[in-house]
């Protein structure tokens, strides 16, 4: 077996564009040749529309943080995702985006973090109870229970309920089908497709899911004092609907109206969990395919459960994640290797130069963290899976300076500048929590009868589901074995740092 994880090959060079979309309508991946993974910046012009792939790191900066205002998000990503998130914070540009920006950065400060532990908490319990009743049945799907349990994080700390019933199974499955639709309208757009059209056919799967979030965010407007998630009496909002609820721009003083919470909702609703669920998904694979950084793991987990106060086999706690370092390193890496969104695009305003290259105004800039954090000029080996690349401030670990410089100038999961993701912190302590009770619990190991097949589409995502096997583990019958003790660099610890 070949030491790299799973990948779809690049296809070979070919000029001929309407074969790449051909490709495409089944996967973004499809639109790839093996020389995009080569080049700084590719340019190509197809019915009338300038097309670049940017891949040099400083004209990334250039795009996403230095001269961000001449760049927005490309009407593409607005009109693909409005029949489901409006106009939402996600889509939009301008003194609209930044209004929105400045309430949904108070809803997700990190103290918030820290408020909703216990609901994470819960839905991790409940997946850890799911996983236990599978095990003697053979192999599970990762991915399904990593859907599962990142909808229900998403469902608690939104909305202070568990995810359960049919209802809300289907509200989940109408979102994987909208995504799937979503890819292929945005293939068929580059064709002319009338946009109306491409809307209508995206809507039939919008409108459920916005009658249930609408639903929910109603009901938690008109409640009678005392009968919110936030009592009277308590100053601080429980979750994450009542923060949105409470946030307030500094300027005006102005907050969410109705209908910009239901827009500002359904986008936390995908966002929280297609992203997470994939990634964990992908974690999930490595960790069954590289038993060596599960040991370490595992050993690490163990190492901070016995160092400090209470009974080894207690819970995971807030303060105990902040010192899974290699814990950390391991999910930066799956990020690297398996973007969950693996494709930006922006449109030019002016007439400029990328990397030496010349990009018109309109012009269909994409970045792609797929093809950055797996291009040959920036990292060593890059298909490979090496955690330490991200321990990258820690002596002794197997890294080497290109691997500290570009951990920092080819490492965008979470995007990059103004726009970067509010919820990377979220993301990472959800994250850990699941990852460091799944290998305490249990021993994952490969199903050699099965392959992931990735396709790219608003997210990445595996086609046949990610099969692994779990042997249950003692929680107590070992000793925390020797760990190395690392310190992760304070960047790395807190994502969210530009
Ligand atoms: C591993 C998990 C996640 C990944 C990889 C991820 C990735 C991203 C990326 C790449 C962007 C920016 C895209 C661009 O510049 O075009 C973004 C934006 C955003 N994400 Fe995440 N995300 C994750 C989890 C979450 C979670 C859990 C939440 C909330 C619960 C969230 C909320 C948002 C929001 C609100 C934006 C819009 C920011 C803006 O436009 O100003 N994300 N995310």
């Amino acid at each position: 077996m070949s030491d790299e994880p799973i990948y779809p090959h690049p296809e070979p060079y070919t000029p001929n564009f309407l074969r790449r979309i051909r490709r495409g309508l089944y996967s973004w991946f499809g639109l790839l040749n093996e020389w995009d993974f080569r080049i700084p910046v590719g340019a190509l012009r197809f019915m009338g529309l300038n097309l670049l792939l940017v891949n040099e790191p400083t004209a990334v900066r250039q795009v996403m943080v230095s001269a961000v205002e001449d760049f927005p998000k490309h009407p593409y990503t607005l009109w693909i995702l409005e029949p489901l998130i409006g106009r939402a914070i996600f889509s939009v540009n301008g003194a609209e985006w930044a209004q929105q920006r400045r309430l949904v950065d108070q809803a997700f400060q990190v103290a918030q973090l820290q408020r909703v532990y216990p609901q994470m908490e819960g839905a991790v319990a409940a997946s850890l109870v799911r996983l236990e009743a599978q095990v003697d049945e053979g192999p599970i799907d990762a991915d399904a229970e990593m859907t599962l349990v990142t909808a229900d994080v998403i469902v608690r700390t939104i909305l202070s309920r568990p995810l359960e019933g049919e209802e809300a199974e289907a509200i989940f499955a109408a979102f994987a089908r909208y995504q799937k639709r979503a890819g292929r309208a945005l293939m068929l757009r580059f064709l002319r497709l009338p946009r109306q059209r491409l809307q209508a056919y995206l809507a039939t799967h919008a409108t459920p899911i916005r009658a249930w979030i609408a639903a929910a965010i109603d009901r938690r407007l008109t409640a009678p004092a005392g009968q919110n998630a936030t009592p009277n009496d308590t100053p601080s909002p429980t979750d994450l609907l009542d923060a949105l609820i409470a946030a307030r721009d500094p300027d005006t003083g102005e907050g969410f109206s109705r209908d910009g919470l239901v827009d500002q909702v359904c986008f936390l609703f995908l966002a929280g969990h297609e992203t997470s669920a994939s990634a964990l998904g992908m974690a999930v694979y490595l960790l069954g395919r590289f038993p060596e950084v599960q040991q370490r793991l595992r050993a690490e987990v163990l190492q901070v459960l016995g160092s400090r106060a209470g009974a080894p086999d207690r819970p995971l706690g807030f303060e105990d994640l902040r010192q899974l370092s290699y814990g950390a390193a391991v999910f930066n890496e799956t990020l690297r290797l398996y973007p969950p969104v693996s494709f930006f695009i922006r449109e030019s305003q002016v007439d400029t130069e990328l990397a030496g290259s010349r990009c018109p105004m309109r012009a269909l800039v994409t970045l792609s963290p797929w093809v950055i954090q797996r291009h040959d000029q920036h990292w060593s080996e890059p298909n490979a899976f090496r955690p330490e690349r991200f321990l990258t401030d820690t002596p002794g670990e197997a890294n080497s300076p290109d691997d500290r410089r570009w951990a920092r100038d080819a490492f965008l999961p979470y995007g990059l500048g103004p726009r970067k993701c509010p919820g990377a912190a979220f993301a990472q302590q959800e994250a850990l929590l699941v990852l460091a009770e799944l290998v305490r619990r249990f021993e994952v190991l490969p199903d050699p009868e099965h392959e992931p097949e990735l396709v790219a589409r608003l997210t990445l995502r595996s086609r046949n589901g990610i099969r692994v096997r779990l042997v249950r583990r003692s929680l107590r019958s070992e000793l925390a074995p020797e760990a190395p003790r690392v310190d992760a660099p304070e960047w790395q610890q807190n994502p969210v740092q530009p």
